[in-house]
């Protein structure tokens, strides 16, 4: 089948960069992205690319580049699926907060929409391809709505999982250490292939059985988490023992066998994905009655819940018990740098229990919209919006955030807090200062130096 139009159901941090990089390297394919969100494709759509929903670093130059030439999003998904030979789903799939499986399973309803609204649109053969990061087996379950209302419109169902990280989305795609394909046809999987092959070396592009796929895609995400979960344990130990947890993981990174990369100590990962897939992972082995490989990957996220609530709980009793009616400033809101995610972000439950003690939070970040960050927080359902407004600030600038605060926590890593005059924030805030670097990009040294009394993680 020869592809010359393809469509992403999705507009998402997935969908949006991963179909500009498609149309940007195969200019003769026309790419069309859909959404049911109408403001998130008017954002798409907007002339100032520095609007754009999403912020990636390089995303926005690309999108400029392609749109309107062989890059189009729209809110016409009927349309679109109709002119398409290939569509990508890459719609979110959530933790269920309801029903069997609550908390733990993924919630499947949207995939399941999109499958339906394919079936009943389809007057040609389509591709199908899953983008969205989904429990193992759920390509059988599309292929079954598919089959069953489809007229005699012939569907191949693929997996195609994507393993690009927010923050380096752009860098992630144009080099990827691998793209992984799992379908039963090869001719389905080779047309796939051909549109990475006109950037990815074919040796990096890897073809399964769609089983495999799923699953290689949620035990990458539970290894990488269970490597950040693994290094914060240490932390914990360290702060005990006065072991470095830099050190420790420097030493251990240069074994080859180990590895240096994620081995970064911190408040706790977050992210729409760490989580949900080792929750989809559990709830699998879970299901199959695999009771002892279901509490090992749990025990990856009852780490993650420890060192969030074990950062937020340092920094009260340090405040000599309390923080009540104490100005807390936080740095940072999204759940890691350059990015304006702020899914599970760790920021979001710190400031919840900082809040339920009664602090005064204010909260910078270069990237989030106080909007969202009440979002966030209204979500949880601890307090009523009016006490969450009346409680928790934010400020356009930092310097006004940390004035006259009796703490600062950095929760997320950007560079720009590495830049930040230390000396003038010292002298504005109250005393005696403190520092609760949660991702330890400051120097303790130069800190306490300047008079602050400085706490990082693992040290
Ligand atoms: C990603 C991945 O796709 C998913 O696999 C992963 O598990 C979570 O993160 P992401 O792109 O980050 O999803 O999600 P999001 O930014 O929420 O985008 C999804 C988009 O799909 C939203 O814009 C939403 O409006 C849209 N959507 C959702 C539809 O267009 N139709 C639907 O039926 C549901
Ligand atoms: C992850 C996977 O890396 C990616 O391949 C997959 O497609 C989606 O899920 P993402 O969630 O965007 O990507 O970010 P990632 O860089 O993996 O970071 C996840 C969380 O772990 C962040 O909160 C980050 O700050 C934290 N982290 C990461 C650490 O705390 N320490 C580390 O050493 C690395």
């Amino acid at each position: 089948m020869k592809i010359n139009k393809i469509c992403c159901i999705g507009a998402g941090y997935v969908g949006g960069p991963t179909m500009a990089i498609i149309a940007k390297k195969n200019p003769n394919i026309q790419v069309t992205i859909v959404d049911i969100n109408e403001a998130r494709i008017a954002a798409w759509n907007n002339s100032d690319v520095s609007k754009l929903p999403i912020y990636e670093p390089g995303l926005a130059e690309i999108v400029k580049e392609t749109r309107g030439k062989n890059l189009f999003f729209s809110t016409e998904i009927d349309k679109a699926i109709d002119e398409s030979e290939m569509i990508f789903i890459s719609v979110n799939t959530p933790t269920k907060t309801y029903g069997i499986g609550k908390g733990m399973a993924a919630d499947l309803k949207y995939v399941e929409l999109c499958a339906r609204n394919i079936a009943k649109v389809a007057k040609s053969d389509k591709i199908v391809v899953e983008k969205s990061t989904l429990p193992v087996r759920t390509a059988q379950a599309i292929k079954s709505i598919l089959k069953n209302i489809g007229s005699d419109v012939n569907f191949n169902i693929l997996s195609n999982p994507e393993f690009l990280a927010e923050g380096t989305a752009v860098q992630d795609l144009l080099t990827p250490d691998r793209v992984l394909i799992g379908g039963e046809s090869d001719e389905a999987i080779d047309c796939l292939a051909n549109i990475y092959g006109s950037w990815v070396s074919e040796d990096k592009i890897l073809r399964t059985n769609v089983w495999s796929s799923e699953l290689s895609k949620l035990t990458a995400n539970a290894f990488l988490a269970q490597r950040v979960s693994s290094i914060n344990a240490i932390s914990e130990l360290c702060e005990h023992t006065e072991a470095d947890v830099n050190e420790v993981a420097k030493a251990i990174g240069m074994d080859s066998r180990i590895g240096s990369k994620f081995l970064q100590a911190s408040v706790g990962f977050g992210g729409s994905c760490f989580q949900k897939d080792i929750l989809n992972l559990v709830y699998i082995a879970r299901t199959y009655g695999l009771n002892e490989v279901a509490d090992y990957w749990e025990q990856v996220i009852i780490l993650n819940d420890h060192q969030k609530r074990r950062f937020s709980d340092r920094l009260i009793k340090t405040l000599y018990n309390t923080v009540s009616g104490k100005k807390i400033a936080m740095l940072g809101w999204a759940f890691k740098k350059d990015t304006n995610d702020t899914r599970e972000s760790a920021a979001i439950y710190v400031a919840d229990h900082l809040l339920n003690e009664q602090a005064e939070v204010v909260v910078y970040d270069p990237k989030v919209s106080k909007e969202k960050i009440q979002l966030d927080l209204n979500y949880l359902n601890t307090r009523t919006q009016e006490e969450n407004e009346q409680l928790l600030k934010s400020s356009d600038s930092p310097y006004q955030a940390l004035k006259d605060s009796h703490a600062v926590a950095i929760m997320t890593e950007w560079d720009e807090f590495k830049t930040l005059d230390w000396n003038k924030i010292y002298n504005d805030m109250k005393k005696p200062a403190f520092i609760f670097d949660g991702r330890n990009i400051l120097n303790k040294a130069d800190m306490n130096k300047i008079g602050f009394e400085y706490y990082a993680i693992g040290k």
